[in-house]
């Protein structure tokens, strides 16, 4: 195994500050999570074609010196080796991404085999090694050629994707029982077609709103597809990105806009979802900026078929003011403005708010009940350096992961329905507009010679991994 470390975790003080985590059942997983284009290279390998990110990183300025996935961590030929480091570290469970680009290379037809073997390895390696595969079908890399034909904002593109996790499960559905459909529509919307921050890199709201329709269609199609041909008893799930923001004040406006941010955020995913419905106050705001979601009868009915969980990916949360001259972006509307907390800040520049991650459980316990959650990502970034002993000695990630899971342990304790955790990410990888600069692995990754180096946050994790399973 290519890993190493230079110290003796035994003798580390901070690596046994675990906490005791009294709330979380027995079976509770414990994961670590990646997505195909951060990690895995090979870009022009085994009959796969451009997705939108390969396009977007070629526009100058649109990542961070104008850096690629083109060989990211190079996992696509590192694969087995990276596998026995995450069989290593003891975790139950592996959330990694297909890239539809490689298993269908022109967004529809047939399935290229080439592309299929390669995650048929890496599934049979994971199970080979006790670790449970927890496939996400997208996370972000449409085919160039299906933007091309219009993208998200395209009702076709939810038939295509459908058509796509067909195929996947068509490969893997014998072995695989964890799928989620979508990683974070939001962002694939907003960030997409709406800032123009992420790939395809557009800037019309209207679009931003299409697509967000469009991709919830295409999960309610998939997630029946993967129902129709299922085998054996699957986990069919969405992860959505979310939040339980503040307002800065009691003031209505402020209050007003809390309502606005968090209706873009949150309610226009998690209200058709698992209410059946767009938030009439959502689509009376779009309304008012001429903007109509393009909803065709039946369509709620298809998006809003019962999920077996609800991924949650949390890293912060904002507080919003109103503010006649500020424009936060995110499809949220002009007069928002983002208080800051004063709290302590990652490398993104995100506050570190654990508590947030509790209120929001809790409030998803309270407002959408019934839905069995996971926290599909969380973690955050640091300017990691590999010390003269050998070692990354990371303790602000280990007091973050520390102290998001325990925020984790007392949303159980409040009622929330929490099955299980992954740690963002696996190892250091391209970190879409922000490129290489933002470490967010429990690995290391030298990218010069894509030595793999655990820090102490993966062996404190490893070890926490460890001692809550032999605990119970
Ligand atoms: C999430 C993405 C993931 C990673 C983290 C930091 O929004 O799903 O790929 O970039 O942020």
């Amino acid at each position: 195994m290519p890993t190493h470390t230079g110290r003796d975790v035994n003798t580390t003080t901070a690596l046994d500050d675990r906490p005791a985590l009294r709330h979380l059942p027995a079976d509770f997983l414990w994961g670590v999570a990646t997505s195909s284009y951060q990690i895995e290279g090979a870009v022009g390998e085994d009959g796969r074609t451009p997705s939108i990110w390969d396009t977007f990183c070629r526009v100058p300025g649109a990542v961070v010196d104008q850096e690629n996935g083109d060989v990211a961590c190079d996992h696509y030929h590192r694969m087995t080796d990276d596998v026995a480091m995450i069989a290593a570290m003891g975790v139950n469970t592996y959330r990694f991404s297909i890239a539809w680009p490689r298993v269908q290379p022109h967004g529809r037809g047939p399935a290229n085999r080439k592309g299929l073997d390669f995650y048929k390895r890496l599934v049979d390696e994971l199970l080979g090694r006790g670790v449970d595969p927890w496939i996400t079908l997208y996370h972000w890399d449409l085919p160039q050629e299906l933007e091309d034909a219009g993208g998200w904002p395209h009702r076709d593109t939810a038939h295509r994707f459908a058509d796509y996790a067909g195929l996947v499960h068509d490969a893997l559905g014998d072995r695989v029982r964890n799928w989620t459909t979508l990683n974070e529509p939001w962002c694939s919307a907003y960030l997409g077609y709406a800032e123009g921050m992420h790939a395809p890199g557009r800037r019309d709201p209207a679009a931003a709103a299409a697509a967000t329709h469009h991709l919830l269609l295409g999960h309610g199609l998939a997630a029946q597809r993967l129902r129709d041909r299922a085998t054996q008893p699957l986990k069919v799930g969405i992860t959505l990105n979310l939040s339980d923001h503040l307002a800065a004040s009691d003031a209505p406006a402020d209050l007003d806009a809390l309502r606005r941010a968090d209706g873009i955020a949150n309610r226009l995913y998690l209200d058709p979802l698992l209410r059946g419905g767009y938030p009439q106050d959502v689509v009376e705001d779009l309304r008012r900026s001429g903007i109509e979601l393009p909803v065709r009868d039946g369509d709620l009915e298809q998006i809003a078929q019962p999920v077996d969980v609800l991924g949650v990916n949390y890293y912060s949360y904002n507080t919003y003011a109103s503010d006649s001259s500020a424009d936060e972006g995110g499809g949220y509307g002009t007069g928002i403005r983002t208080v800051d907390r004063g709290a302590e800040r990652t490398a993104m520049g995100w506050e570190v708010l654990p508590e947030g991650l509790t209120r929001l459980l809790v409030r998803l316990h309270r407002e959408y009940p019934g839905t069995p959650l996971v926290i599909t990502e969380n973690g955050a970034a640091y300017d990691d350096r590999v010390a003269d002993d050998g070692g990354v000695h990371d303790a602000e990630r280990v007091a973050y992961f520390r102290s998001h899971i325990v925020a984790v342990d007392e949303a159980v304790a409040r009622g929330a329905d929490v099955r299980g955790y992954f740690a963002w990410s696996l190892m250091d990888n391209f970190e879409w507009a922000e490129g290489y600069r933002r470490r967010f692995g429990l690995v290391h990754v030298d990218y010069a010679t894509q030595r793999r180096t655990l820090k102490d946050s993966a062996l404190w994790y490893s070890r926490l991994v460890s001692s809550f399973s032999g605990s119970r």
